[in-house]
């Protein structure tokens, strides 16, 4: 589960990159989930005789097995108003860089500057279904989620979660649930994995990274992916659906 990072050269690398963005406001860094790729591999050799490297890689599954750790998860110790990205919608470097490494980046006790904070749309998937938001054809290919601290709606705890996966969980978890089609190879723009009945929790933390939307009211979430390298869809706790989060795309 989530862990703090205490390695000094770790953290003053990754400040290092972060500081454009964060201007030295105060911040501790944890990883969502430790040893990802590992702990998939371990996961996955239960099931699958062959090695699971070299079946992703004869699949030819994009990005797969990518993260040693998975979710890199910025949290402030006071409310911090962050500039992202550029009003044409291009995202920070540094942060592609971060995104590469990581996968998945998230932002606790932060909101956006107010002449980005608008460019968005709100959004709330069914049900659980791993996709992507975008395709090959689209040049913006980064999802930017947000939980705006001030608005009426999203200044509260949200009902419902964000889940992501490395692309090579959708591919096994299809092999392991016999969905998948004869030689079939590539990654596909939707899953139905992961029967949504309880079990598939155990896996969070471990195969799932959840971006849970809880923090307290009037704390602000901002989460981060690249869709060619992530997949992820929504996750309902109860019988609430939650609100629609803010959404957008970036190049
Ligand atoms: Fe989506």
């Amino acid at each position: 589960m989530e862990e703090l990072i205490k390695n000094q050269h770790i953290i003053d690398e990754l400040s290092r990159k972060l500081k454009v963005v964060t201007r030295y406001k105060p911040f501790q860094l944890s990883i969502a989930i430790k040893g990802y790729s590992d702990k998939i591999i371990t996961h996955y050799s239960e099931f699958i005789k062959n090695d699971i490297r070299d079946i992703c890689q004869q699949a030819e599954i994009p990005y797969a097995l990518n993260f040693n750790n998975f979710g890199l998860i910025i949290s402030f110790k006071t409310a911090c108003e962050l500039d992202l990205h550029s009003q044409d919608m291009v995202l920070d470097n540094n942060l592609k860089e971060l995104i590469a490494e990581f996968g998945t980046i998230v932002f606790r006790n932060a909101y956006l500057v107010s002449n980005i904070k608008e460019l968005y749309h709100r959004n709330n998937f069914p049900h659980l279904n791993f996709h992507t938001d975008r395709g090959e054809i689209h040049d913006n290919k980064y999802s930017f989620y947000t939980r705006d601290p001030f608005d009426e709606e999203q200044q509260y705890p949200r009902k419902a979660s964000t889940i992501f996966i490395d692309n090579a969980v959708a591919y096994l978890q299809s092999h392991v649930e016999k969905s998948l089609r004869e030689n079939e190879k590539g990654r596909r723009s939707h899953y139905s994995i992961f029967k949504h009945e309880g079990k598939e929790k155990e896996t969070f933390g471990k195969l799932i990274l959840e971006q849970p939307w809880t923090e307290p009211q009037g704390i602000g979430e901002i989460c981060m992916i690249d869709n060619q390298s992530v997949l992820h869809s929504s996750y309902k706790h109860g019988l609430d659906h939650g609100y629609r989060i803010g959404a957008r795309y970036l190049s």
